[in-house]
């Protein structure tokens, strides 16, 4: 599964629209129903406005199928083979719909594999 959320996430990274920063990023979810979802950064003339390609699957996922999505696992690619963990605005999201999700990700050793809650701990919950 691993291998398959990680190929969805090098697919869908040449999708990205990255260019500002000309790193292209593309992310795979699988939910509790085995569902997987893709999503790729989409940047903007006015920066800060960039959505990160975690959460735009995150947020495709949601408006698919509603908002009780439970998040299995996270893959993240990028374009370059360089280190890229989920920055933090998507950790929150990713704990937010799976606060035991497993995050497959490049880090500083190679690929690396993390629970949500090992790379957001005290994640933030209204509910
Ligand atoms: N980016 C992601 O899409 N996901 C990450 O995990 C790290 C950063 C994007 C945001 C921006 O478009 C580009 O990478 C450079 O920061």
């Amino acid at each position: 599964m691993r291998a398959r959320l990680m190929r969805e996430a090098r697919k869908v990274m040449k999708n990205a629209f990255a260019p500002f920063s000309s790193f292209k990023v593309g992310a795979a979810i699988l939910t509790d129903k085995g569902d997987i979802f893709v999503g790729c950064n989409v940047e903007n003339s006015s920066y800060g406005l960039t959505n990160c390609a975690e959460r735009t699957a995150i947020f495709s996922a949601v408006a698919a199928k509603g908002p009780r999505l439970k998040i299995v696992a996270v893959a993240v690619a990028n374009a370059q083979g360089v280190p890229c963990s989920p920055c933090g605005a998507c950790r929150q999201v990713i704990y937010e719909f799976g606060p035991d999700a497993v995050v497959f990700y490049q880090g500083q050793n190679g690929q690396a594999e993390n629970l949500i809650t090992e790379l957001l701990p005290e994640g933030f919950r209204l509910k």
